[in-house]
């Protein structure tokens, strides 16, 4: 039977998905479902990684199913991520012995100041390229390890393993035969030198992580293992993984250094393809971009913690909207907000600013101000952020950025798009496809296993759904841009008055 097929495993913070591409990367089938985000007090955000792991299981049936193919028609699988939540379990039972951590959870964040008065921040930034938070893995491992009762020493004794979500999912799917993660997944960890691609040993003895629990870092298309035939209906090489914003890069066929996207899904993350030589600018990290065909790309990126994320809270918890889609009709019945800004700082705020004391904010409300100008506010926040990156990322003049290109779930809202190239005064440039990570973590697969011979090969199936060009008047986007700006100051730290 010809495997012509390349299915993505695409593991986001509040959903699974999982998409089957053909060989010309066109989507033949899809399942996608949401799973429970658990608040166990106010700042903290954990998963239930079993909970994680069946839904991703039930997606792939689905899918598979929706597809029509034949399981032995898939060639290989490619894995995508949430990156940095943290899941650690036991290496007999396969149980995990907490929940998984979220990104987004600030639970570690004093374990995180004891380091920076330890001095740790210059090293950490020199060897991982990140800007010491609690957003990444490291602090996130001894704060399982010692809230667990007699965790520390089972770790110790190589008893348990730790592993991002794409870890914990391939150890499952292979039958726990395979501890692996890439590159692009390690180097969010806080703890993987991406000078000397191994985990650094020093830190590690620092930041009190037993060795023995990290799992072995290859290649983005390299072998990750089988997936049990019971699984899926036959043995499924796993030949791709990458981290969803490193796989939304290699989606969008940013191959070349200085190509760049913005991804707006539950965070905002814009990440520019920087070659084989790591770039450090202020405000921003630098990070792995892949491993491919036995040669690394760097990257350097800027996320937004709650981007997306915003219109769910608007969905969820302010219940203004009934779907996210809905925005852009509500949000079009006001020319503007009306002079409100809502800020998004609801876990504090990540690049440039990196404030773990933040928290969300709406102001310039007035007697008029109604339901459609804070729903307008939250959409015009999810663009104002993107342009804080951007900022950063042009600072001192080495880079320019001429045009956007965008993914992710809310680029099919025309107006936040409009206004998204308004505000930066650029081009913003929404190709056909918009689910990138799953489509890179399919390339990744396909080059993996011999479907496609090169990344020039992958270029070609990129193609443009629509240009925004910038409409508005200079003085207009300064003014609101200012407003923005001061907007952030006032939520600087409040967690912490
Ligand atoms: O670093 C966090 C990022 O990987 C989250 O991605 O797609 O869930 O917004 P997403």
């Amino acid at each position: 039977m010809e495997k012509k097929y390349i299915m993505a495993l695409d593991e986001g913070t509040t959903g699974v998905r999982t998409i089957i591409f053909d060989n010309k990367g066109n989507i033949v089938g899809e399942a996608t479902q949401e799973f429970i985000q658990i608040f166990p007090t106010p700042g903290w955000v954990e998963h239930d990684p079993m909970e994680i792991l069946q839904s991703q299981i039930e997606v792939t049936r689905q899918a598979i199913c929706r597809a029509k193919v034949a399981p032995e028609e898939i060639r290989a699988i490619g894995i995508t991520n949430q990156r940095e939540t943290t899941v650690i379990w036991d290496k007999i039972t396969g149980k995990p012995i907490y929940n998984a951590i979220c990104w987004q959870s600030r639970q570690t964040a004093e374990i995180v100041e004891k380091w920076i008065a330890d001095g740790l921040a210059d090293e950490i930034r020199e060897k991982t390229g990140l800007v010491i938070d609690a957003y990444f893995s490291a602090s996130k491992i001894p704060w399982i390890l010692d809230a667990v009762p007699g965790a520390r020493q089972r770790a110790e004794k190589g008893e348990l393993l730790f592993g991002t979500i794409d870890t914990w999912l391939i150890w499952n799917l292979t039958g726990g035969k395979s501890h692996t993660t890439d590159y692009s997944n390690a180097s969010r960890t806080m703890l993987y030198n991406i000078m000397k691609l191994d985990w650094d040993e020093e830190l590690c003895r620092k930041l009190d992580i037993p060795m023995a629990v990290l799992p072995k870092a290859i290649d983005s298309d390299g072998d990750f293992g089988t997936t049990i035939a019971s699984l899926f209906g036959a043995e499924i090489p796993i030949r791709g993984n990458a981290g969803d914003q490193q796989a939304a890069l290699f989606g969008q066929a940013c191959f070349k250094p200085g190509m760049a996207k913005n991804t707006f899904g539950t965070a905002g993350v814009y990440v520019m393809n920087t070659g084989d030589k790591p770039v450090f600018k202020e405000g921003l990290t630098t990070t792995i971009a892949w491993g491919v065909d036995g040669k690394v790309s760097y990257a350097l990126e800027g996320v937004v913690f709650i981007s997306g994320a915003t219109i769910q809270w608007l969905r969820d918890e302010l219940k203004l909207i009934y779907t996210a889609a809905d925005t852009e009709w509500y949000g079009a019945t006001v020319p503007d907000t009306g002079g409100v800004y809502l800020v998004p700082a609801f876990v504090g705020l990540c690049a440039p600013y990196w404030d773990m004391y933040a928290r969300g904010m709406i102001i310039g409300i007035t007697r008029g101000t109604t339901r459609n100008h804070v729903i307008r506010a939250g959409l015009d926040a999810l663009a104002y952020q993107t342009k804080d990156i951007i900022n950063a990322v042009i600072q001192d003049g080495t880079i320019e950025v001429a045009e956007l290109r965008v993914d992710g779930g809310a680029v099919k809202n025309n107006l936040l798009c409009q206004f998204q190239s308004d505000i930066l005064g650029i081009p913003v440039i929404r190709p056909k496809i918009t689910e990138m990570t799953a489509l890179g973590a399919a390339y990744l697969a396909g080059l993996g296993s011999g479907l496609w011979k090169s990344t020039d090969e992958i270029a070609e199936h990129w193609a443009i759904d629509k240009v925004f060009k910038p409409v508005m008047a200079e003085e207009d986007r300064e003014d609101l841009y200012f407003g923005w700006q001061e907007a952030v100051k006032l939520t600087r730290g409040w967690a912490k008055r």
